[in-house]
């Protein structure tokens, strides 16, 4: 049984991020969604929300399940009995940002990060950018499940 660990904020889940979770679905026995939850940082939606929406977008994946974890994601892997993070990319910069990241992560427990490129039409997804975008009332729906955009919509309307 090969299981992997996909951690991110999903602030939202987009179809970026279910793209990658896919993927990773195809090449592990099981995969387990980290949902990062970090007191510290503000989020617009809350962590069992973010868990609630990915639990929702991943129904028909019966090989993922999704959970929250705080602290270091080795350690969340430690307990999961996980062998890889995978991680999208979607351009240079992100590997940048990753590649330390997961030589640290290797050099604290061996586990192995496992980089998928982004499918091409999700290259420039990314949570923070639909956030910007629908805040300023562009249309985003192409890039969410849409009860997801929904929820989006009605928070952003919730904080005006
Ligand atoms: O979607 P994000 O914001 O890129 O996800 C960030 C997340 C949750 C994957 C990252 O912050 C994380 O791994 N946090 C756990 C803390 C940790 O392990 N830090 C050391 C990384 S080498």
């Amino acid at each position: 049984m090969k299981r992997a660990v996909c951690p991110g904020s999903f602030d939202p889940v987009t179809h970026g991020h279910l793209d990658v979770i896919g993927r990773a679905a195809a090449l592990f026995d099981e995969v387990v969604v980290a949902v990062g939850v970090n007191p510290s940082k503000s989020r617009l939606f809350g962590p069992e929300e973010r868990v609630d929406m990915i639990t929702r977008a991943v129904a028909d994946l019966p090989s993922v399940r999704v959970e929250g974890f705080t602290g270091l994601v080795t350690d969340f892997c430690r307990e999961q009995d996980a062998v890889a993070i995978v991680k999208g990319l979607r351009s240079s910069s992100d590997f940048d940002y990753e590649l330390p990241m997961a030589h640290m992560n290797t050099a604290l427990t061996q586990v192995e990060t496992v980089f998928l490129p982004t499918s091409t039409g999700q290259s420039f997804v990314s949570s923070s950018l639909v956030k910007e975008v629908a805040a300023f009332g562009g249309d985003v729906a192409a890039f969410l499940p849409g009860f997801v955009h929904e929820a989006l919509l009605a928070r952003l309307a919730e904080r005006r």
